[in-house]
């Protein structure tokens, strides 16, 4: 076997530029997603360097192909693309980093090697070379944010949000803040700030007690408290949902008897975690059900719940539902036979979207999303609420969220659904940030504290008619 095809099997090379260039060649050219390349390649992420280099490159992805072609005599081949990759590593870190010049230069005209390619290590020392010539780039500026999206996202945008369009594109092209839920089942958060000062770690609080957000990312696994299962990374966006449904029970006074939750697309289980360690803070009964029907999904949900110390067990048809342990399903949730007997009092449904919301966390998603994912996106959603809320009792509240920014995944779902269901009630909610959409609310990363994010809260309801909806 000869090093490169041990190489592309996903061995650790001694050199991180050529490790990202085969993690950017999996992205771009093979449409495997980050998340793909951390559970598949490990070692291609092993080093806050290595994570630098793939996030930061992604991220500039469009602009650093621009700069770079301008330096090359002719295209390079599609078989080229590790080659074209790493000349993008190469860029990146000239114009946005400050890793020394020769360091960047050298290491990827090393990497030519690794790849099979020696015959290239001119032409990557030449570009590269002309490129260090030229000015570092302001990766916040509004030109290169929208050079840095593709063409129909950038024009599906500016259709979308107008002048704002610019600004969250360049919220896109920033770094996403760390925040973090404390468990407060496992701890009080006083306690656990108290932990993080003692730690030399500085972070501001809000918006709800046990919401802290960092002021330096860390590696989550050296918080203090991580292995006693004392906090979890959850963006504040993504921690309005449990409130949001604390806040409809408050509404409705549960009596002693306990009520019954579903988190239909639970997986790995943030939010479901969060309206567990609410609804216990609350000290309100429950029965909380997770379905997804992702089996390694549910099983990463069951390993973080083993963590954060909350139960889980396999929920099968007919079994009895338990208040001290999360039952778990595995099946889809448009499916019409679901093991349930009993209606739900609420439903959160976390669909799966494009995650337009999280760019400036997942800069992959601008690679790899276009226009029909998005509509394929919207069928699967449009299904997954025509089917629960056929699971929601008379009474219920159903949350629809997605971390998505377009009407298409949103409002456009929630307006289909009204169509066609003459029981359903929107009780709008209201947010400090963000704004009011005609069914729900968004949240947009333009506020530096939340990923973009979107909430509908549907009522079910016997006597209402569509002229209750707005
Ligand atoms: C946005 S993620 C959920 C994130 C989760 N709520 C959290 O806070 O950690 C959407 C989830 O829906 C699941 N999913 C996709 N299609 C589904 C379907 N037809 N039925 C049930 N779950 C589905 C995916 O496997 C994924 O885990």
């Amino acid at each position: 076997m000869t090093r490169d095809a041990t190489d592309s099997q996903g061995q650790r090379s001694a050199n991180t530029r050529l490790d990202i260039a085969r993690a950017l060649t999996h992205v771009v050219g093979h449409r495997r997603t980050i998340e793909w390349v951390r559970a598949e390649r490990p070692q291609w992420l092993q080093s806050s360097l290595h994570s630098e280099l793939l996030y930061g490159t992604l991220r500039h992805y469009l602009s650093l192909t621009a700069a770079i072609q301008k330096h090359l005599k002719r295209p390079l081949k599609k078989k080229d693309l590790d080659l074209q990759n790493l000349l993008l590593v190469g860029a990146y870190q000239l114009q946005h980093t400050a890793v020394a010049d020769y360091a960047a230069i050298n290491e990827c005209v090393d990497a030519c090697r690794g790849l099979g390619k020696p015959w290239a290590k001119g032409l990557v020392n030449g570009v590269l070379r002309a490129l260090q010539r030229q000015e570092r780039i302001e990766p916040a500026t509004e030109a290169l944010a929208e050079r840095d999206h593709p063409e129909w996202l950038r024009i599906l945008l500016h259709r979308q949000y107008g002048k704002n369009a610019l600004e969250l594109m360049e919220a896109n092209n920033r770094r996403a803040p760390m925040t973090l839920r404390i468990n407060q089942i496992a701890t009080r958060p006083d306690v656990f700030k108290q932990r993080l000062k003692n730690a030399n770690i500085p972070f501001t609080d809000g918006p709800w007690e046990e919401t802290v957000t960092l002021l330096e990312p860390q590696v989550a696994a050296d918080l203090p408290g991580w292995t006693q299962g004392e906090c979890a990374v959850q963006d504040q966006a993504a921690q309005h949902a449990a409130h949001l449904i604390i806040s409809a029970l408050r509404q409705k006074n549960p009596n002693a008897s306990p009520i019954k939750v579903l988190d239909a697309c639970a997986a790995p289980g943030g939010k479901l975690f969060h309206v567990r360690e609410a609804l216990t803070q609350e000290h309100i009964a429950h029965y909380l059900f997770a379905l997804d029907n992702k089996a390694t999904r549910l099983q990463e949900l069951s390993e973080i719940a083993t963590r954060l110390g909350h139960a889980t067990h396999a929920h099968a048809d007919g079994s009895t539902p338990r208040t001290e342990s999360i039952g778990l399903i595995c099946a889809d949730g448009c499916a019409t036979d679901l093991p349930f007997p009993d209606p739900f009092d609420v439903i959160l449904i976390d669909a799966p979207c494009s995650g337009s919301g999280t760019i400036r966390r997942n800069p992959d998603i601008r690679m790899l999303l276009s226009q029909k994912v998005l509509l394929e996106h919207q069928v699967l959603q449009r299904q997954l609420l025509q089917n629960l809320w056929q699971r929601l009792m008379p009474g219920g509240t159903l949350v629809y969220s997605t971390c998505s920014v377009f009407s298409e995944e949103n409002d456009q779902v929630i307006q289909s659904f009204l169509g066609s269901t003459a029981d359903a009630l929107v009780v709008r909610p209201s947010f400090a940030t963000g704004r009011a959409t005609q069914h729900g609310w968004q949240l947009l990363p333009t506020e530096p504290l939340t990923d973009g994010f979107y909430y509908c809260v549907l009522e079910k309801g016997r006597h209402y008619t569509k002229a209750n909806s707005p």
